[in-house]
């Protein structure tokens, strides 16, 4: 579905003396296929969310590239409104504070001009993502930050959209929330494409079948989730050592 082929990409940094270029990612490769679930791993600085950005079109490569069922990421979304989205971890700033709950999920469905069936639609979403009718008329301060975050999980499948992206969607949730919310997208999952970065193993783990390990703009290494214990680079061992450590998180 998606594929990304030897993707570069540097920003311009502020030197002492004169402006220089920092380059952020190297030679990216990566198979997203139809109806999968890929995960990226890698620590804070390390390229995750510079490549969702340039796999959902927001910005540009600076050689490689991207392409979304054969086609150029930017000319698929012209083409297919609604056709893919995300949901960030800093769900808090990604809502507009005066929306109510129900304005929030129904947001992409009238974007995509399909506002006569956007109140069936975000009630039979809210249903979905296990949020009581009551709250609908809620503003964002007046839910939980689990609410808030499967709203915003709500807003980002209403248009049944062929890939989502998760840039470290859960991460911020507590422990008992995450695996509510980590269920609830295994079940969703239908025919979608998801695509989960995050910095830990844990929940890329519990729902991706193939999981890319990125270290300083490099892949390092790519994995069935069924195989970990096969990896033979020394980053993705040491992730792997310090998940093993959590597990006991998951078990229940
Ligand atoms: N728009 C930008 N302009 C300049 N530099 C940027 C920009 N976006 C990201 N960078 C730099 O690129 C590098 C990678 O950033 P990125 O946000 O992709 O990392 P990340 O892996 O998502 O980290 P985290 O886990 O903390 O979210 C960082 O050094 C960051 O400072
Ligand atoms: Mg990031």
């Amino acid at each position: 579905m998606i594929e990304v082929t030897n993707v570069c990409k540097s920003y311009d940094k502020d030197g002492f003396w004169r402006t220089e270029k920092q380059q952020v990612l190297h030679g990216i490769n990566i198979s997203v296929p139809a109806g999968a679930s890929v995960g990226l791993v890698g620590e804070s600085g390390s390229g995750k969310s510079t490549l969702g950005r340039l796999m959902l079109g927001l910005e540009q490569t600076d050689s490689g590239r991207i392409l979304m069922q054969g086609q150029p990421v930017k000319q698929w979304r012209k083409k297919h409104a609604g056709g893919m989205s995300v949901v960030f971890q800093d769900y808090t700033t990604s809502v507009n504070p005066a929306y109510t709950i129900a304005d929030i999920i129904r947001e992409p469905l009238i974007a995509c001009g399909r506002s006569k069936e956007a109140d069936v639609t975000v009630a039979k979403l809210m249903d979905r993502v296990s949020l009581s009718p009551k709250l609908a008329k809620h503003l964002p301060h007046e839910v939980s930050g689990g609410q808030l975050q499967r709203a915003c999980i709500a807003r980002a499948i209403a248009t049944s959209p062929a890939f989502v992206l998760f840039d470290e969607a859960i991460s911020s949730l507590d422990v008992s929330v995450q695996a509510r919310i980590l269920k609830l997208l295994q079940e969703l999952k239908g025919d979608m494409t998801y695509f989960f970065i995050a910095h830990d193993l844990q929940a890329v783990t519990y729902l991706c079948d193939n999981i890319y390990f990125l270290h300083k703009g490099r892949i390092v290494e790519q994995s069935a989730s069924s195989d970990l214990a096969q990896v033979s680079s020394e980053y993705a061992k040491r992730l792997i050592g310090s998940a093993i450590l959590f597990q006991s998180r998951w078990a229940g």
